[in-house]
């Protein structure tokens, strides 16, 4: 009898914490796609192409954190189900490419240029074996949004161009020595402040960790980054084919610590949701507001609401979703990271509500986007 109750309780448990061709998300469940498999698409993002979405991730693997695939591509026209389209760019075989088997390849963002009529993904590249030191923007093209993706260049972003948004005096400061040696004291803090880190880096280019990508209503596509080791967030113009920076680029939150930069636009303003820097662990969401996407950005406090919302609620921001055919719908996207195991990481989606037309988030465990029409 004792057997059979665990049996039930278990089968139960299972189906509560599986989802897979229902029409709910429970964040944190494991997510299967269409082939019963648990969907591997982490730091992802979603890009909505002719009635279909398609969600591009970082493929990870039972033991380690790099690339040991590439990006992964799912789809669905309902959010729900999702159908497994295979890598869309592969990390090389060759040891000397960039994109060897075992860099450091995260948060892929897929935009379409509706001129070239190509899809590019841009994301962060770390080179094999030389850890978070490389800070680069990767970037990679294709014809068909779940590829194949073929691989274009890497680099710092903006090489040889001060930020618009840095005060001349700022650009022509000699920064001593002194003042880069110990962090966090207030005079570094001041330098940093002032661009130190953009000095520093102007020969060979801003750093680029954590990144997202936004196409604004005219068609200009942006990318938003983590630079200055993690201190600072940039946000980039890209050229018009979306393959280059075009060189106009601003700071935002200078010295703020701010990872895992999501955006979105909500009748006519800018909303971002960033996290700390607390690596793998997770720490509480911050969000910021601006009517020009260039800024100035003005911070609030935790969008998030309810218990655990110090910790975001065990995840870190990836993406802001707008739902098509809604209005003023938008969905946060979050990765509940495993670093141990890491192809275990998990998901977490959650309906942005507005309070007084300011974005806010609340655990729901089980919700679906009826949520969306149910409003006031
Ligand atoms: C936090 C970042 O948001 C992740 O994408 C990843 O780079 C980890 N840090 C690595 O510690």
């Amino acid at each position: 009898m004792k057997k059979l109750i665990t049996l039930v309780v278990t089968y139960f448990i299972s189906c509560y914490m599986v989802q897979s061709q229902s029409n709910y998300f429970y964040s944190k469940a494991v997510w299967k796609d269409n082939t019963n498999i648990p969907i591997n698409a982490h730091g992802g993002g979603i890009l909505f192409d002719k009635g279909t979405y398609y969600w591009y991730g970082e493929h990870k693997s039972e033991n380690t954190t790099t690339a040991l695939k590439g990006v992964s591509c799912y789809s669905s026209t309902d959010l729900y189900h999702w159908r497994n389209r295979g890598i869309a760019l592969q990390v090389s075989s060759d040891p000397n490419s960039d994109i060897a088997k075992g860099c450091i390849l995260e948060r892929p963002k897929v935009i379409y240029n509706p001129t070239t009529k190509k899809f590019v993904m841009w994301f962060h590249l770390e080179l094999r074996d030389k850890g978070y030191d490389s800070a680069r923007a990767g970037v990679a093209v294709s014809s068909s949004p779940e590829g194949p993706f073929t691989y274009i260049e890497s680099k710092r972003v903006n090489a040889g161009i001060y930020p618009e948004n840095m005060p001349t005096e700022d650009r022509n400061y000699s920064f001593s020595a002194e003042q880069n040696k110990e962090w966090w004291t207030p005079e570094w803090y001041s330098a940093i402040r002032r661009g130190m880190f953009v000095k520093r880096d102007f020969k060979e280019g801003q750093m680029s960790r954590d990144m997202t990508l936004f196409v604004d209503d005219n068609g200009k596509a942006y990318h938003i980054y983590s630079s200055e080791d993690n201190l600072t967030l940039q946000i980039a113009e890209l050229s018009d084919d979306y393959l280059t920076h075009s060189g106009k680029y601003f700071r935002i939150a200078p010295g703020g610590h701010n990872e895992a930069p999501a955006i979105m636009k909500y009748n006519g303003t800018y909303w971002m949701i960033t996290s700390g820097c607390t690596g793998w662990e997770p720490n509480a969401a911050r969000l910021f507001s601006a009517s020009n996407i260039y800024g100035p950005w003005k911070q609030y406090d935790n969008p998030c609401q309810g218990t655990n919302k110090e910790k975001t609620f065990g995840g870190q921001s990836t993406f802001l979703l707008p739902v098509e055919g809604l209005k003023n719908a938008y969905i946060f996207m979050a990765d509940e990271w495993r670093p141990k195991h890491p192809i275990d990481s998990r998901y977490i989606w959650l309906p942005v509500l507005f309070k007084n037309n300011i974005p806010y988030i609340a655990w729901i465990p089980k919700w679906n986007l009826d949520v969306f029409t149910k409003r006031n």
